[in-house]
């Protein structure tokens, strides 16, 4: 890695591993740490073969806590039809998958123009050429470390490269998109993201089941 990221580092908890019976539970479980970030996670059963929650879901969430930062994942097929009740139910960030056929262009204007922070996301198999005409005009880069539909996977290696390549692009273009990865980080696969210029890191079983959750924060926002 040539440089660090230009980006203080952010641990976003995804409370799609915490019980959804109880998600406000888990809500509070992340507010009560020193962390900013949360990450949410929106499955539609067709982009991705799961179902998570909606947008009432996020509003419910919104009204529990009102500082954290509502980083919304949506993995959907049509997230041109949906952004809108996302940004309204309170998200600061929506991010959106490249791999479906929609104006992923006109898309994240419109979250931009909503007042919202913007992000794409890239599948394991989809290659870090494919976000070059996103780069310019978005907030953060989401580079999925495990195929998306389920928490509990195991790290994707073969992904570490397109991080690092998306990490050279920033610098030398002079951007300063946030580096985010999701799937299977732990205090393992977190530094070797890291290495790579990753600044954002997403985790859900590891954190909800880590027996020292702010030593688990600290050593991850703080490598
Ligand atoms: C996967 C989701 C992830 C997932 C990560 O579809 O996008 O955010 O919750 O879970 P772990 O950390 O368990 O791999
Ligand atoms: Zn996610």
């Amino acid at each position: 890695m040539a440089t660090a990221s230009p980006n203080p580092l952010r641990f976003a908890p995804s409370i799609l591993a915490a019980d959804h019976a109880a998600l406000g539970e888990g809500l509070d479980i992340v507010g009560e740490l020193p962390i900013q970030w949360v990450h949410l996670d929106i499955m539609d059963g067709h982009f991705v073969p799961n179902f998570s929650f909606g947008p009432q879901t996020v509003a419910d969430l919104r009204k529990r806590n009102k500082d954290l930062f509502f980083d919304t994942h949506l993995m959907l097929d049509n997230p041109d039809k949906h952004i809108d009740a996302f940004i309204e139910a309170g998200s600061d960030l929506v991010s959106i998958h490249i791999e479906p056929d929609y104006d992923v262009d006109a898309t994240l204007e419109r979250i931009k123009a909503a007042g919202c922070q913007n992000g794409i996301v890239l599948n394991p198999a989809t290659p870090a050429e494919a976000a070059l005409p996103f780069i310019h005009k978005v907030d953060l880069i989401l580079i999925m470390s495990v195929w998306p539909g389920f928490g509990g996977q195991s790290f994707i290696e073969d992904t570490l490269p397109k991080m690092g390549l998306l990490h050279e692009w920033r610098e030398t273009r002079g951007l300063d998109f946030r580096l985010e990865v999701d799937g299977g980080i732990d205090l393992k696969t977190a530094p070797l993201c890291r290495e790579q210029g990753v600044d954002t890191f997403v985790a859900g079983t590891a954190f909800f089941k880590s027996p020292d959750r702010p030593a688990f924060v600290q050593a991850i926002e703080q490598a």
